[in-house]
């Protein structure tokens, strides 16, 4: 059976006992189970959960996890920690943890990525009606710990960035060109209102990035892996769907493959994906070329394929990038 994690809604209390192993005292955990949403991880049994609460100003924390003692050192703190990481990337930029400076837990967060943030002193002594122990060292202070959750992704001229509504102005630059959409498979934007309302509403993927020249950090063109549920290549979750495109002042230059080689590297390292495929539609060679250069393999043409947003249909190309192609890839200049 392979690795599940999902959302527990009801009987939280079910998990009391996972709950008890990373807080002792039940009228702590009591503040924060009803509004918190827990997380169950399972492999061939239930091995780990996590709560997690919304405390505002795009802070997301961990109030409570913990894997089953017999699983400790076998990956699912880290499955839980990355899940939370890649579910909430969208919502919130910052994910933060409390807990004891105790040499059981502090390692293992930052191990996770975490880095030490601030602290509350006396935590335990004043909200805990009992001394708490961990390793023979008294816990006293609370140790905050937090980890960004805005990933950038960066290459030797790039970075790979979240959107912004700043980035309108840019877009609709780029985007209003005839050269660059419609060949892709989108209108030309009209005006800036509608490069903002595809900012907030299309390119809020949890895998969608601003393709910036790091001389500036302006948007030059998009970069996305559209997962299980955004493509209609793939139902599955270890694979996905790249897409593409670069403002036309740019091309030429060889940045889209230097920013799609760096996000199959995150697709394949930090991800978990086994697959990305890739499209594009006949007479695009420009996006052909691209997809050769990175290492793409071709798989297969489809004629009559809806172009959904151009209400038309074309012949479609479909390439693909297996993890194992990926590690044997060298980038060709
Ligand atoms: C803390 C806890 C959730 C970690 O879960 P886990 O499944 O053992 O963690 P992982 O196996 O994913 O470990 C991830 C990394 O942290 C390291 N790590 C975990 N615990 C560590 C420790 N006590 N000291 C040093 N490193 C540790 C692991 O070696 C691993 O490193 P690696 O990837 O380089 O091999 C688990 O030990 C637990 O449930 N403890 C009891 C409840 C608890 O204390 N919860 C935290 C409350 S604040």
């Amino acid at each position: 059976m392979s690795i599940k994690i999902h959302e527990v809604k009801d009987n939280k209390r079910d998990y009391m006992g996972l709950l008890f192993l990373a807080d002792e005292q039940e009228d702590m955990i009591d503040k924060y189970l009803d509004k918190g949403t827990m997380y169950v991880l399972e492999d061939d049994g239930i091995k780990g959960e996590c709560v997690v609460t919304d405390e505002g100003d795009g802070v997301l924390e961990i109030k409570n996890i913990a894997t089953v003692p017999e699983a400790h050192g076998k990956g699912y703190g880290r499955q839980l920690i990355d899940f939370i990481s890649r579910e909430y990337r969208g919502s919130f930029s910052t994910l933060q943890v409390g807990t004891g400076d105790s040499p059981l837990t502090i390692p293992f967060y930052e191990k996770c990525g975490f880095v030490r943030h601030h602290v509350i002193k006396d935590f335990f002594l004043e909200n805990y009606d009992h001394p708490i122990f961990e390793e023979g060292v008294q816990l006293i202070d609370m140790i905050y710990l937090r980890k960004d959750l805005q990933v950038s992704l960066e290459t030797e001229r790039l970075i790979l960035r979240r959107w912004n509504e700043d980035d309108a102005e840019d877009l609709f630059r780029y985007a209003s060109d005839p050269d660059v959409g419609p060949i892709a498979g989108w209108h030309v934007h009209k005006n800036i209102e509608e490069s903002l309302d595809v900012i907030k509403n299309v390119f809020n993927g949890k895998e969608a990035y601003a393709v910036c020249l790091k001389e500036d950090g302006k948007a030059i063109g998009a970069i996305e892996l559209k997962l299980n549920g955004h493509t209609d290549m793939t139902e599955r979750d270890d694979e996905c769907e790249l897409g593409y495109w670069l403002g036309k002042p740019f091309w030429g230059q060889g940045i889209m493959p230097e920013a799609a080689m760096e996000i199959l590297r995150h697709a394949f390292e930090d991800l978990g994906m086994n697959k990305v495929w890739v499209g594009y539609y006949e007479g695009n060679t420009k996006s052909k070329r691209v997809q050769e250069k990175c290492g793409f393999k071709y798989q297969w043409r489809t004629e009559n394929v809806d172009v959904p947003l151009m209400n038309e249909k074309r012949t479609g190309y479909v390439s693909l990038m297996t993890k194992e192609d990926w590690i044997k890839t060298d980038y060709e200049d």
